[in-house]
């Protein structure tokens, strides 16, 4: 059942341009410049009346929250406040009728988003849930979900739950906009377009898993990891960090690349390698990143570059560089996160680690 992978959650990587694929089928109208999702209910009132989002969720899939602020910002002009659940639930927090609250989880039985997402529904707010797992609790306790579509997940660490709730944000940011009238008809067309290439595309970037492999190789005995990343890579980096502490433990933090001269700068020596994940985009402040890449390597930091491409510059400064599609500022996330799993993957099996079990964990988190 692991068709020939040694562990669930390799093979669930390289399933990705599937789930990704199931994700998108049947619901880009790219003629009309439109998304269709069978379950919609939504009325174009509604949609205008919102003033807030409020995303919750834990993990993972709080990662995939902060990646979709940018795109809800960016595409339905609509401010976003990204919550962890746990933190949520645990005050009294602002809800209106006017808030859209949406609860991204894999599983959609995880307590404290499902505790956090009642309190938001009892409050008022309009819910809508995203989920994987057909007919779980967040799917009915929701005015209105969206499936991911990702198929059964196994591996404890989350991998295709991850990319494909980024694509069902990106959907659900372009039919918002949409609704909304933020975005023209050319524009959804535009990025329509661009979504329907994704599951190409990380077939073109899982074969950068030799390189990956290597630099696993060269780290895995490192005792912590920096990953930085600006923009829509910040939450790229917090998940790179999630996914080697959960299966290598190795202890790794995420950071927003400009938070680094605030103090994490001053963990940087020799023994330290840093993720830096910069592909050339103005969302990105490539500039800016390439900076950080600089400041560490005065340090003696180890860089590892995850750059586009056809990139010539971070490729002469960084001491590894794993190169990736280029891709739009709201689809780089999708892209570079897959050599990221690949990291974590590669370095826990290369230390012996139950990978589809780490210690701890649990695939679904049913306790508060
Ligand atoms: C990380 C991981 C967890 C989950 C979190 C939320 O790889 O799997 O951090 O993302 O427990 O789970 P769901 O998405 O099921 O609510």
């Amino acid at each position: 059942e692991k068709g020939g992978y040694k562990h669930f959650m390799h093979k669930e990587i390289h399933e990705q341009p599937r789930a990704i694929a199931d994700t998108l089928r049947g619901r880009m109208l790219l003629s009309e410049g439109d998304v269709h999702f069978d379950t919609w209910n939504l009325s174009l009132e509604q949609v205008k009346s919102f003033t807030k989002v409020t995303i919750l969720a834990c993990g993972t899939s709080w990662h995939s929250g902060v990646a979709g602020k940018h795109m809800i910002e960016s595409l339905a002009r609509l401010p976003v406040e990204v919550e962890l659940a746990s933190e949520f639930r645990y005050r009294d927090p602002i809800v209106e009728k006017s808030h859209l609250v949406i609860a991204i989880s894999q599983s959609g039985e995880t307590a404290d988003t499902l505790g956090a997402f009642k309190e938001a529904k009892r409050l008022g707010a309009h819910t809508l849930a995203i989920c994987n797992v057909i007919g779980s609790a967040m799917t009915r306790e929701s005015d209105l979900h969206i499936l991911t579509n990702a198929g059964p997940e196994i591996g404890v660490a989350s991998t295709k739950a991850f990319t494909t709730q980024l694509v069902t944000l990106y959907l659900l940011a372009v039919k918002l906009g949409r609704m909304r009238g933020t975005l023209s008809v050319e524009g959804a067309q535009e990025h329509l377009t661009q979504l329907a290439q994704v599951p190409k595309m990380i077939e073109d970037v899982l074969k950068c898993e030799p390189q990956v492999k290597r630099v696993a190789r060269e780290f895995m005995n490192a005792q912590d990891f920096l990953f930085l990343g600006r923009g829509p890579m910040h939450p790229v980096a917090l998940e790179g960090a999630l996914k080697l502490k959960e299966i290598s433990y190795i202890h790794a933090e995420g950071y927003a690349g400009g938070e680094m001269k605030h103090g994490p700068i001053a963990l940087i020596d020799e023994k330290m390698p840093v993720v830096v994940i910069a592909p050339k985009h103005p969302h990105v402040a490539y500039e800016k990143i390439i900076g950080n890449i600089e400041e560490v390597r005065a340090r003696g930091g180890k860089v590892i570059a995850v750059i586009d491409e056809d990139d010539t510059q971070a490729d002469t400064l960084a001491d590894h560089v794993i190169r990736i599609p280029a891709a739009s500022a709201l689809l780089a996330p999708v892209v570079a996160t897959i050599p990221l799993q690949l990291l974590a993957y590669h370095v826990a099996e290369m230390r012996g680690n139950d990978v589809d079990q780490p210690r701890n964990l649990a695939k679904s988190v049913t306790v508060e």
